[in-house]
């Protein structure tokens, strides 16, 4: 039986009624989860491929509506050439391999982040795949790629200015929800859950908008190893706290 087919119950002492519906993941670690077996960057960034895909499946399973992870930031340019190009072909190979499983699974993917920029081949599997699944109403996947979250709200001001200028927009009318409209998360609001791997406590530009309230959960396990145990404790430790918003008590 495809490993697809299988369904993971949700584990006992879960509550299905308060998951969050969103999931955003900051996949740090590979590098040195390869360094520390002696092996080449790259060999963990493969590794990862693999740890997503499983996360991915464990949301679908546990009923997790929503889950987007980093994959690129727009400061991983600056890394050394080799890096780079093995990433974008990397991205571009599983997105050709796991297309029609995708498609089988009734997944919604969707690439956020500033596209133009990457490879012509890389730009035209994601177009296919996004096109592919945009009518879908499995879970909603995001993959941010050349994405930063300060690029991200430069973008929606000019955006936004373009409006104003031409008229069609008063400066008055501008408020958070117009300017949530804005930004690539528009239709996936903002996370619930952040999960970032390796320990590092930053967030590295990631959503910077979006996660003014999101539950933060940092752990020193390297990215390729983050399997649905280590999932399994972050959504219990989410599932801990309360969540008040700036209030005096939690509304869940
Ligand atoms: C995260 O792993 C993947 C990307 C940023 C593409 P890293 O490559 O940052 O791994 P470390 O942090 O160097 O171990
Ligand atoms: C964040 O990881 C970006 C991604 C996971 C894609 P980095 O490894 O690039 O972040 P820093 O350099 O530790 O802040
Ligand atoms: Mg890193």
């Amino acid at each position: 039986m495809p490993e697809s087919t299988i369904l993971h119950p949700l584990p006992p002492d879960l509550d299905a009624q308060r998951l969050p519906a969103h999931v955003a993941v900051i996949m740090d670690g590979n590098g040195r989860w390869a360094q520390e077996r002696g092996l080449p960057r790259i060999l963990g960034h493969q590794r990862g491929v693999e740890t997503l895909k499983n996360l991915l499946r464990y949301c679908r399973d546990w009923g997790i509506g929503a889950l987007t992870a980093y994959a690129f930031s727009t400061e991983n340019w600056g890394r050394p050439r080799v890096e780079v190009e093995f990433l974008m072909a990397l991205f571009e190979a599983v997105l050709r391999r796991e297309l029609a499983e995708m498609i089988a699974e009734q997944v919604r993917i969707r690439f956020v982040g500033d596209l133009q920029s990457l490879p012509a081949t890389l730009q035209g599997e994601i177009q296919r795949a996004m096109l592919a699944t945009q009518d879908h109403d499995g879970i909603q996947f995001t993959v941010a790629t050349n994405y930063g979250g300060r690029q991200e709200i430069v973008r929606a001001c000019r955006e936004i200015a373009v409006r104003v200028q031409s008229g069609e927009l008063a400066p008055d009318a501008i408020d958070e929800e117009l300017f949530a409209r804005h930004l690539y998360t528009a239709e996936s609001g903002d996370p619930d859950l952040l999960i970032r791997t390796s320990g590092e406590m930053r967030v590295s530009n990631f959503l910077l908008w979006q996660i003014a309230y999101t539950e933060i959960y940092v752990t020193e396990t390297l990215w390729p190893d983050f399997g649905p145990e280590e999932f399994h404790r972050a959504l219990l430790n989410y599932q801990e706290r309360q969540r008040r918003f700036g209030r005096l008590r939690s509304s869940s």
